[in-house]
C-alpha cells in the first residue's frame, strides 16, 4: 500500500527502500509524513506549478496613512470605533508561532523566550498579558489564537498550561498546528529523514489560513460573533496589541486585509515592502525586490519603497472565509537549504534541497480594499531574529527598556541611565494608559524597578 502510494507519486527510489525492508527507514514515519502530503500539490510543485514568481507588472508605492495621523481628530473618532469592536467581542487575535527558531539556535518555542527588561517576562507572556489587559479594559473576552507546528505544539501547550494560560481562562486560548510541506531534491525526490521518515518542515505562516480553516476555528469566531482577526508573529514583544486605531481605520475603509508599517531604517532593512503592482498592494519580500527599487530614492533621499512590513495584519474573516472556500491556494516560496538527510548506510549527511512555504501577505492581491497604515517603530516593533547585534534578544530588550522610560519622562518621571525599568501590560498598555495612572507611580526611581 505504502509502496504502492509512493510509486504513484514518482518516488521509486523510496518505495524500493520500503521494498528491501531497509532498516533506515521507520513504516510508521512514512506512513505518518505521507498522510500529510497531497499528491497533487507535491506532482504540482514537482513541475515547478504553484510557485511564486515575482510579479513583473507596473510597480508603485502605496498609499499610506502617515504616522502623524494618530494625533488628529479623525484618528479619535477611529480609534473609538475600535474600541467599540473589542468591547462587542467582534474582534480576535491570531499569533503565528509555529516558525522553529533556527537563527536564535533555539530548540524550544521561540515564544518562551525571556525577553522583557526587568522580569525576563516570556514573549508568550507578554502577549498573554496584553490580552488580559485589553479584556479587562473593555470588558469582554478576546479568544486568542495560536499557531503552532508539529516540533513545538506540544511543548507550547505545555509552557501555557505550566504558567496557568498567564491569568487567560483556558476557553479564551486556542492551540492549532499549521501544516507540513515536504523538501524535494532538484530531481524533485522527496528526502528521507534521519528518523526514517520523510523530511519535512512547517508550510510557512501562509498555511494559517488553511490551518484556521481546517481546525474548524474560523467556524468557531463566525459563531462567537467575531469579525476581525488581528494577526502578529510571536516575535515582537512591543506589538500593539488590537491596536483600535487600526480596527478603527480598517472598518472605516471597508477593508479586508489591512497591513502595519514602518519607515524602512535603511535602503537595504531586511523587511517586506508594501507596494502597488498592477493596482494591487502586496508586500514584496527583501529577497525579491529588485535593485532598481530597493534604492531607488526620493526628493529627500529617503527609499521610495519604505512601506516596511511589521507583518502586523487585520483580516475580515469573511475575507479569509471567501478565500479558503474558493480554494485558493497562495503561492510556495522556493528555498535551497542544506537538509539533514542519511546516505544508503544510514550514515547523517547533509544535502542540497528545495523547501516550501506559503507567506501570508500573499492574500493580500486576494483582496480589493486594503489599508496601509504607518506607526512609529520605536513604539511597536522590536523583533527578535538574531543572536546577537540588529534585531536580536539585546535590542528587543533595549527598545522595551527605552519606550517605557519614555512613557515614565511623560509622566515627570526621568531615569537614570544604567537603571532599567519595565512596565507589565496589566498596569499600562501605552502612554495615554500610564500618564492616567501617574499618581501610582513612585517619585522617584533609582534602582531596576517592574511596574505592575
Ligand atoms: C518576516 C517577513 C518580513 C517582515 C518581517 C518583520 C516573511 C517571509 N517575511 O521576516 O516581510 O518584514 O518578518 O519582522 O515572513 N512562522 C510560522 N510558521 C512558519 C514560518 C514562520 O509560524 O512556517 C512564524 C515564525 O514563528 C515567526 C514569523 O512567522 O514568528 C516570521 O518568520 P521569520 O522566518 O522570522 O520571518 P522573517 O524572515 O524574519
Amino acid at each position: 500500500m505504502l509502496e504502492k502510494r509512493l510509486r504513484e507519486i514518482g518516488q521509486d527510489h523510496i518505495a524500493d527502500l520500503v521494498k528491501a525492508k531497509s532498516p533506515y527507514i521507520s513504516l510508521k514515519r512514512l506512513e505518518q509524513d505521507l498522510g500529510q502530503i497531497d499528491s497533487k500539490t507535491l506532482m504540482d510543485l514537482i513541475e515547478g506549478k504553484g510557485i511564486f514568481i515575482p510579479p513583473e507588472g507596473k510597480m508603485q508605492p502605496p498609499d499610506v496613512v502617515p504616522a502623524d495621523f494618530a494625533h488628529t481628530k479623525d484618528a479619535k473618532v477611529a480609534r473609538e470605533r475600535g474600541e467599540d469592536l473589542i468591547s462587542q467581542g467582534r474582534v480576535a487575535v491570531v499569533m503565528v508561532a509555529g516558525g522553529q527558531g533556527s537563527r536564535l539556535g533555539l530548540s524550544g518555542p521561540k515564544g518562551a523566550l525571556g525577553i522583557s527588561p526587568v522580569k525576563k517576562k516570556s514573549l508568550f507572556q507578554l502577549h498573554s498579558e496584553k490580552i488580559l489587559a485589553l479584556k479587562k479594559r473593555y470588558n469582554k473576552a478576546i479568544p486568542f489564537l495560536i499557531m503552532t507546528s508539529r516540533s513545538n505544539d506540544a511543548d507550547t501547550r505545555r509552557f501555557f498550561e505550566a504558567n496557568a494560560f498567564f491569568g487567560l481562562g483556558r476557553d479564551e486560548v486556542y492551540f492549532f498546528v499549521q501544516g507540513m510541506m515536504p523538501s524535494i531534491t532538484a530531481e524533485g525526490r522527496l528526502i528521507i529523514s534521519r528518523d526514517g521518515g520523510l523530511f519535512m518542515n512547517p508550510d510557512g505562516h501562509g498555511g494559517t489560513l488553511d490551518a484556521l480553516k481546517k481546525s474548524g476555528l474560523l467556524g468557531m469566531l463566525g459563531e462567537r460573533g467575531v469579525d476581525l482577526i488581528f494577526y502578529f508573529q510571536v516575535d515582537n514583544p512591543l506589538v500593539k496589541m488590537c491596536d483600535p486605531l487600526f480596527l478603527g481605520l480598517h472598518v472605516q475603509k471597508d477593508a479586508q486585509m489591512s497591513s502595519k508599517v514602518v519607515e524602512k531604517r535603511d535602503f537595504d532593512e531586511k523587511v517586506g515592502v508594501i507596494a502597488v503592482v498592477d493596482g494591487k498592494t502586496r508586500v514584496i519580500e527583501y529577497s525579491d525586490l529588485k535593485e532598481e527599487f530597493m534604492y531607488m530614492e526620493d526628493d529627500e533621499g529617503r527609499p521610495v519603497y519604505r512601506a516596511g512590513s511589521i507583518a502586523i495584519h487585520l483580516f475580515d474573516r469573511a475575507f479569509i472565509e471567501a478565500i479558503t472556500v474558493r480554494g485558493i491556494n497562495l503561492p510556495y516560496h522556493k528555498a535551497v537549504k542544506n537538509i539533514p538527510t542519511i546516505d544508503q548506510y544510514g550514515r547523517p549527511v547533509e544535502i542540497k534541497g528545495i523547501k516550501f512555504e506559503k507567506f501570508i501577505f500573499d492574500a493580500l492581491p486576494f483582496a480589493e480594499r486594503t489599508l496601509t497604515l504607518e506607526v512609529k517603530r520605536e513604539q511597536e516593533f522590536a523583533p527578535v531574529k538574531n543572536k546577537t547585534g540588529q534585531d536580536s534578544i539585546e535590542s528587543a530588550i533595549s527598545l522595551q527598556d527605552k519606550l517605557f522610560r519614555s512613557w515614565l519622562a511623560r509622566a515627570g518621571r526621568i531615569v537614570e541611565n544604567g537603571i532599567k525599568v519595565e512596565i507589565s501590560p496589566l498596569f499600562a498598555l501605552d502612554e495615554e494608559d500610564l500618564l492616567s495612572k501617574a499618581s501610582a507611580l513612585p517619585s522617584k526611581i533609582e534602582k531596576d524597578l517592574y511596574i505592575e
